[in-house]
């Protein structure tokens, strides 16, 4: 691959992608394309890239917003994590750096929510520091061109590769990386499918010299996921809903959430739990299902709409209209079945 350096660089600044975040090198624009597109493809990353830039220009705005309007620009984008901790890295670049975005790999990867991966890309993309990205993208193509059978899902194979590629990375290093990375994303396809006839690694690709590439990269076997079973509960109330902050969760803590009993309830043991807790109800019926499928987790969800008689004794949830879950509050995506099942409900009434 070494000898093949200059190739990638030249393929690259030739046939890159036009995408919003490369039209300049600035930090702040590749830093958040980074995180984002560390969640979802590039497509979907699109709009929401757009969106956060409009809201949220640069460094300053970002360590002042209001975190519910954060997460909302994050609404369905998975790890809120991310969200927040961009925040608290923005905080730190205006106490530490007077607001100026970190030039060196060493002291970016200090700042909340950044690791190796977006400290070489930053680092290599806005300042030519010789950092490599190591993605899942670029495993492959390594794995490939190298006829590389290691588990590219253990951590040493990756570090390896990361020491190998760290030996010859050209001064142009951010064109090498991306360069590297957009040939496993539009050209050295997974699943056995490369487009090896238009590849400029072809010359040298020992996959393709040896018919392999459709079993590589090795990866280790999945896991099976737990299951979990959710009954949530849809509580209304003249034009309003009840959601909660889910603050003692494993999964998706500190995001808002309509509240749920972990277990799958018929409608009569549904009533039951009800009277059980002095929730005085009209009726009851039922609502959507769905099943969300977490990193290590598979939820299986059904739902009700409760009517209440009154709110009495249920102050502990916050009550929303339609318009509040729409604008301003963040629902995670393994929640929005229940929110759409709001916006239909209250249209029917119209
Ligand atoms: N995938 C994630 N980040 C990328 C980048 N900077 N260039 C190409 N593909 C990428
Ligand atoms: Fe992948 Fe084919 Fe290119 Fe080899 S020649 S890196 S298998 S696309």
């Amino acid at each position: 691959m070494k000898n093949n350096r200059e190739l990638i660089v030249n393929w690259y600044n030739e046939n890159k992608r036009n995408l919003p975040w490369r039209h300049d090198k600035d930090p702040y624009h590749v830093w958040i394309s980074e995180i984002m597109l560390q969640q979802t493809r590039i497509e979907a990353v699109m709009n929401y890239y757009h969106r956060f830039m409009n809201e949220i220009p640069d460094i300053e705005t970002l360590a002042n917003i209001e975190e519910d309007k954060l997460l909302k620009l994050w609404e369905g984008l998975g790890y809120y994590n991310r969200a927040k901790n961009l925040k608290k890295a923005a905080i730190e670049i205006i106490s530490n750096y007077q607001g100026n975005f970190p030039t060196t790999y060493v002291e970016i990867i200090k700042l909340p929510g950044i690791g190796e991966y977006t400290a070489s890309a930053i680092s290599s993309i806005c300042f030519n520091e010789p950092q490599v990205t190591i993605d899942g993208n670029v495993l492959r193509v390594y794995a490939r061109f190298y006829n590389d059978k290691r588990n590219v899902d253990d951590p040493k194979t990756k570090k390896a590769i990361r020491d190998e590629l760290m030996q010859f990375v050209p001064t142009e290093s951010g064109s090498f990386n991306q360069g590297l990375m957009e040939i496993g994303e539009t050209i050295c396809l997974p699943n056995g499918l490369p487009k090896c006839e238009i590849c400029p690694l072809a010359k040298d690709c020992l996959a393709k010299k040896n018919n392999t590439y459709s079993n590589l990269p090795v990866k280790a076997k999945k896991k099976d996921k737990k299951e979990e079973d959710y009954t949530v509960l849809i509580y209304h109330y003249q034009n309003k809903y009840a959601i909660y902050k889910r603050t003692k969760e494993t999964l998706l803590n500190n995001l808002w959430a309509f509240p749920v009993i972990n277990k799958n309830l018929s409608s009569i043991q549904l009533k039951e739990y009800l009277k059980e807790q002095n929730i005085a109800f009209n009726s009851i019926s039922k609502g959507p299902m769905n099943t969300h499928i977490f990193t290590h987790k598979k939820w299986n969800m059904t739902s009700y709409i409760i009517e209440l008689k009154n709110i009495e004794s249920m102050e502990n949830y916050k009550w929303v209209t339609k318009k509040d879950l729409e604008y301003t509050y963040a629902i995670p995506t393994a929640f929005q079945p229940f929110r759409e099942v709001i916006t239909k409900k209250e249209e029917k009434q119209k």
